[in-house]
């Protein structure tokens, strides 16, 4: 018998770690990373890094290794995200617990990230996260900087919790969580505030195609054709940024032109776009002097 002739017919027998495999042709339909899925599902039912499946290929799974792959395979047929399967997300070199409560953190946002410790250097200072889900943000740059102190809001109690938890598994002591929709419950002033806010159009017709479809909307979409978030956030951080203050916003590729309007408007100066690694317009920021 061929790896490719294997099926689900041979699940109740012995089936070895090639054998179950070869069922990521059955993804590929589904999946245009069907080979990886399969690996990297497999690798977190053994509990096995990748490397594991290729140096051990007759090993036979236990029955329970074998149904717990099989409901994870059928999951990722009917698209659920891997990040949201196996539970962990890597974002800036940390490892982070996901789930539904929030968005799956993205490259893309590892550019505002660098992009903030590039421009606000290695000095002490204080810095908000508006919008944390997982925390991917605040911690990527509590874990760079130990002498930032980091305030963490999200007004989704369980997307708190998650952040709550990834500090903790991380072991992170300068990052603090604060459940609050935008600023309502933030007291305190910073040099540095990044977002990385709901800033889809509810109309999106990528809010139909992959991942995004098991994301919560609530973590996605803003009114105003996804701008709505990033107007209230720019209009209300003038009354929490230090002299100085640096306010820096991911946002969608198509809305560089219309974000820096808005800064402009509320007054921020050397307002400025900066490019992603596929050299799209991402991230927007200004400064506050009052
Ligand atoms: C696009 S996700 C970003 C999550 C994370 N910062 C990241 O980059 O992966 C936006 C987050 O903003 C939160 N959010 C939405 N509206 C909010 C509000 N009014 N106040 C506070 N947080 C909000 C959502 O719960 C979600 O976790």
């Amino acid at each position: 018998m061929s790896f490719r002739q294997t099926s689900w017919r041979h699940w109740e027998n012995s089936l070895n770690i090639a054998q179950a495999l070869a069922l990521s042709s059955s993804l590929e339909r589904n999946s245009d990373s069907a080979r990886l899925d399969a690996e990297v599902l497999l690798a977190f039912v053994l509990d096995k890094n990748r490397e594991y499946l290729y140096t051990w290929p007759e090993k036979i799974l236990t029955l329970s290794q074998q149904s717990k792959f099989r409901l994870l395979i059928e999951k990722r047929k009917q698209g659920q995200p891997i990040a949201y399967l196996i539970g962990q997300k890597e974002f800036w070199s940390l490892t982070l617990t996901v789930s539904d409560a929030t968005i799956i953190p993205r490259p893309d946002t590892e550019r505002l990230v660098e992009l903030a410790l590039e421009l606000k250097g290695e000095d002490a200072l204080t810095a908000l996260d508006l919008g944390t889900g997982t925390g991917a943000i605040a911690l990527a740059l509590a874990h760079e900087r130990n002498n930032w102190q980091i305030i963490a809001v999200d007004n989704h109690a369980p997307a708190l919790m998650l952040a709550e938890e990834n500090k903790r598994l991380l072991k992170i002591a300068n990052v603090q969580t604060l459940l609050s929709d935008w600023f309502c419950e933030v007291d305190e002033h910073f040099d540095l505030i990044v977002s990385n806010p709901p800033y889809i159009d509810e109309m999106d017709e990528h809010l139909q195609q992959g991942d995004v479809r098991f994301e919560p909307r609530s973590a996605l979409v803003a009114s105003e054709r996804g701008l709505g978030d990033i107007m209230a956030i720019a209009e209300q951080s003038r009354s929490y940024l230090n002299k100085a203050g640096l306010l820096l916003f991911e946002h969608g590729s198509q809305q560089a032109e219309e974000v820096r309007a808005v800064l402009n408007r509320f007054g921020y100066d050397a307002v400025t776009t900066f490019q992603d690694y596929s050299h799209n317009d991402r991230v927007t920021g200004g400064y506050w002097h009052g």
